[in-house]
């Protein structure tokens, strides 16, 4: 495993993911340990974009609790279908929120994040049983979009 991420700054968000895919694969490979994973994933995103807060929630029972992250302390529970994150949970796929403010049932963490992605874990047996999200929060409105949902999807189908 090499020891330091390779970060162009220069490079456009595609090509940062681009470059990132590999390296969290190599992170990640032989490890079995989701929680290392997610650990190292949430460090490798949050390194790579800086963006205000990467993490990822775990399912535990009936409701989400938080996990591994990068950034300012957050909610520690999260109840099926609340928020985004519950939301996501819920319907088992990704969602992207512009404005947070606009997102009925938002649950502000922090009062800096203006919008926000979270894309489903699911696990590997059936590959349909959501066993975490993982959330990135931004400072900044329309900060997600279908690049970030592709690439984001892409690395929590390797955890
Ligand atoms: N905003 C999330 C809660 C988690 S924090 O942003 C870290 C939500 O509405 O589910």
């Amino acid at each position: 495993m090499s020891e330091n991420l390779i970060v162009n700054s220069n490079a456009s968000k595609e090509e940062k993911y681009a470059d990132l895919l590999p390296q969290i694969e190599a992170v990640i490979d032989g490890e079995p340990d989701i929680i290392a994973n997610m650990a190292n994933v949430a460090s490798m995103i949050q390194e790579t974009f800086q963006f205000w807060w990467t993490g990822f929630y775990r399912v535990i029972g009936d409701e989400l609790v938080l996990g591994p992250f990068q950034g300012p302390i957050a909610c520690m529970h999260i109840a099926y279908g609340r928020g985004v994150c519950g939301t996501a949970w819920k319907k088992s796929e990704t969602i992207i929120v512009p404005d947070v403010e606009q997102f009925p049932g938002h649950i502000a963490c922090s009062s800096q994040s203006r919008s926000e992605i979270v894309v489903p874990v699911f696990s590997r047996d059936d590959n349909k049983r959501v066993v975490a999200v993982l959330d990135i929060d931004s400072e900044h409105l329309s900060t997600f979009d279908e690049t970030d949902r592709i690439y984001l999807e892409e690395i929590c189908g390797l955890i």
